[in-house]
């Protein structure tokens, strides 16, 4: 009695915590690693109902990889089918959580199998199993969490317990929920990206992907190098990725002749078109969150360069005569989420193709991004951005615009 106490206990702190991110890919990677410690867990994947499949959209492993460049295999987007014939699948399938003492050595009788093919590959062992469903209020199955190899005290793999499965089922109805609530405001958020794209199609849905997820790399490598608590990058994070992804919403307040414009723009025009900066940031004025407050720095000061030679900087609020902005902001008066989004926006339209102009080649692209540091880039970010690039280029495969267009 004593102890259920305690798990409801427990469970009520992590309800409360998770419910207060917001951004899906946080909550995801939040709900896997609380699942993991509240069951000793050495590693663990998460995976997503999608249609008829189940997609892998998050690993963890302590073992393997306490390096976070491994963060490249979460822009992997490996799927399987909702069946019987895999460990998650059957669970996803049947809604039945599956405790396994040693995948290697399934009864007879089972319908599923283990997938060796990643221990093969890592030379990981996988042995335990405790995989259980991700179950909405309204019964509905939205993924499957599987954890992996708890660990005894001396660190060794045991199996897990009647009471991790306790834990793990009643923490998965509340994940299941927030998952739910996390992608509605992803929705909505993409919705309203939508419309920007539908204003101006240079700005695809794929664009403001990669550069939300360029941006949370690129912090989360610069923030790692400089001590700064995980709680508190986590925190940023959660933000930055959906802040970033509306950088170039105040474009719906650009008129359709410039927008649409199939030529270069002239002098004047150019000057209007700055003036999606002020007015992204004027659609998160009055701020009631975080989100809002970073989207407002973003979207105001996403062009600004490092060396003050950017816009809109320290604005005057006169639309009849945007050139009469006065100097850009400088160096590390350019907010940190801003100075990143630059440089993520920037590599992404120069490495991508669009209507008006060729895709350039990458080396020209990274050779450009290199001498920018210091004048367009903030030094200690083009630094970052090389140091995970091979993170980057798993992005591009990920979020690759669609093939026509
Ligand atoms: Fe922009
Ligand atoms: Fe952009």
């Amino acid at each position: 009695m004593e102890n259920e106490q305690f798990i409801h206990q427990i469970l009520e702190i992590l309800k409360k915590e998770i419910s207060q991110i917001k951004d899906i890919d946080s909550l995801l990677d939040r709900i896997l690693f609380e699942a993991r410690k509240f069951t000793a867990s050495d590693a663990g994947s998460l995976f997503l109902v999608e249609g008829t499949k189940l997609k892998f959209s998050y690993v963890q492993n302590d073992s393997l990889f306490k390096d976070l460049t491994f963060n490249k295999h979460l822009y992997s987007s490996q799927e399987m089918e909702i069946d019987d014939k895999s460990i998650a699948g059957y669970v996803a399938l049947t809604g039945q959580t599956l405790q396994i003492e040693d995948v290697y050595d399934l009864g007879p009788d089972e319908p599923y199998s283990f997938n060796s093919t990643y221990d093969l590959a890592s030379s990981y062992r996988t042995r335990s199993m405790l995989v259980v469903p991700l179950r909405t209020g309204e019964n509905k199955i939205v993924g499957v969490i599987q954890l992996i190899n708890t660990l005894q005290s001396d660190q060794t793999p045991g199996i897990y317990s009647q009471q991790h499965r306790l834990m793990a089922e009643l923490f998965a109805d509340q994940a299941a929920i927030a998952i739910e609530r996390a992608k509605m405001t992803r929705a909505i958020i993409l919705r309203m990206i939508k419309m920007a794209e539908l204003r101006d199609p240079k700005e695809t849905g794929a664009h403001v992907n990669r550069v939300g997820a360029y941006s949370i790399e690129i912090y989360h490598q610069w923030a790692r190098t400089r001590n700064i608590p995980e709680k508190d990058i986590k925190y940023f994070l959660d933000t930055l990725r959906i802040a970033a992804m509306l950088h170039d919403v105040g474009k719906v307040a650009i008129s359709d002749t410039i927008l649409k414009k199939p030529g270069k723009l002239t002098q004047e025009e150019y000057e209007l078109m700055k003036w999606h900066t002020v007015a992204g940031h004027e659609l998160f004025r009055d701020p009631t969150s975080d989100l809002d407050s970073m989207a407002a720095d973003i979207a105001l000061t996403h062009h600004e360069k490092w060396d003050g030679t950017g816009y809109p900087g320290h604005i005057k609020q006169d639309k009849e005569n945007p050139g009469a902005a006065s100097q850009g902001k400088k160096g590390e008066r350019i907010p940190l989420a801003g100075r990143i989004v630059a440089l993520a926006d920037v590599y992404d339209a120069l490495i991508s193709k669009r209507c008006y102009k060729d895709a350039w080649p990458e080396e020209k692209v990274l050779s450009h991004i290199q001498e920018q540091s210091g004048f367009h880039f903030d030094p200690s970010l083009v630094e970052a951005f090389f140091s995970i690039y091979e993170v980057i280029k798993a992005i591009r495969d990920k979020y690759a615009d669609p093939e026509t267009g």
